[in-house]
């Protein structure tokens, strides 16, 4: 089974953070939504996108390229980055996957440092942010999904 991260971080870098970290751990094929805008998924069976937060959606590349690419019927998992994670901010490229006839496996969302705007002028918020912990939840949660889809899996065999 292959898994697939696509993922854009272009304000601090903190959604890279648990990309790499994931990357580090798990055999995933990422895609840089900046530089590749599509690709061929059709052969990866658990796909991730991954990104910051900008005007309460999903970086423009990732739903770009989710647009472009994601197959009908695959099984996806969404990861962000934000200023404020108290809303849902996945919607709008969940409602992509829904029309794809996804199986939507679930978000992981957590703070990352903020310093656009008014917040520039005092050094930014969530300065210290992911924090080791919360990119280590990151990786907690791929895990969790590569249990799940391993336990459902004919053979019973590790899925990835
Ligand atoms: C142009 C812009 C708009 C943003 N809009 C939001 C927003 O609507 N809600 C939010 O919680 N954070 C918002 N943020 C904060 C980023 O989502 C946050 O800093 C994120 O961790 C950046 O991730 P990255 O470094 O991976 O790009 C915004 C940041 C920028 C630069």
């Amino acid at each position: 089974m292959k898994a697939a991260i696509i993922y854009a971080s272009t304000h601090h870098g903190n959604t890279k953070k648990l990309v790499d970290a994931i990357a580090g751990k798990y055999p995933v094929t990422v895609f840089d939504a900046q530089t590749v805008p599509a690709a061929d998924l059709t052969g990866y069976d658990l796909i991730g996108f991954a990104s910051g937060i900008a005007w309460g959606k999903f970086y423009e590349s990732v739903e770009r390229f989710a647009q472009a690419s994601l197959p009908e019927g695959k099984q996806i998992f969404f990861l962000y980055t934000c200023a404020d994670n108290s809303r849902d901010f996945a919607a709008s490229l969940r409602a992509v996957a829904a029309e794809r006839g996804a199986e939507d496996l679930g978000t992981y969302a957590c703070k990352g440092f903020n310093s656009y705007g008014p917040w520039k002028l005092v050094g930014g918020i969530n300065k210290k942010h992911p924090t080791a912990d919360e990119i280590q939840r990151a990786v907690d949660f791929f895990a969790a999904l590569v249990r799940k889809i391993s336990s459902s899996s004919k053979d019973g065999k590790s899925a990835i």
